[in-house]
């Protein structure tokens, strides 16, 4: 399923976020590991990097469905928009959960910067073991 992009009217693209890529290769077909982009004030993690060409896995298309987005944010968790319940439960059945999981899809870019975020390698193994 493609993600659906949002109607939401998001800031221009001030705020520095650094994605992180332990499997460039398979998310973007080059094998550049770290990634400077700029995000909007409203924007989500998911959405910068699929735009950006970075291929986050989104089973469900970004409505806090699947855990495929799943991600570290390393640094900036204060400049994202904090989880709700639904996110929590849902983050929770992501493989190699920490305290700095997060949904991509879920997270709303809301301060200044800079935000480092970590996309796991197994992110695209996880959704390959899903039956289609
Ligand atoms: S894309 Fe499914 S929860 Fe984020």
């Amino acid at each position: 399923m493609h993600m659906k992009h949002s109607d939401e009217a998001h800031g221009p693209p001030v705020v520095p976020v650094k994605f992180v890529l332990e499997d460039p290769e398979g998310l973007t077909s080059t094998e550049q590991v770290e990634w400077d982009l700029m995000g909007g004030e409203g924007e989500n993690l998911l959405e910068l990097a699929v735009e950006n060409g970075i291929n986050i896995e989104h089973a469900c298309g970004g409505v806090c469905a699947c855990s495929t987005c799943h991600v570290y944010v390393e640094e900036g968790m204060d400049e994202v928009s904090e989880s709700d319940e639904d996110e929590e439960d849902r983050v929770e059945e992501a493989p190699g959960l920490r305290i700095d999981s997060r949904l991509s899809c879920q997270c709303r870019i809301e301060g200044k910067g800079p935000i480092t975020v970590r996309v796991p390698a197994w992110n695209r193994n996880a959704v390959k073991e899903v039956p289609h």
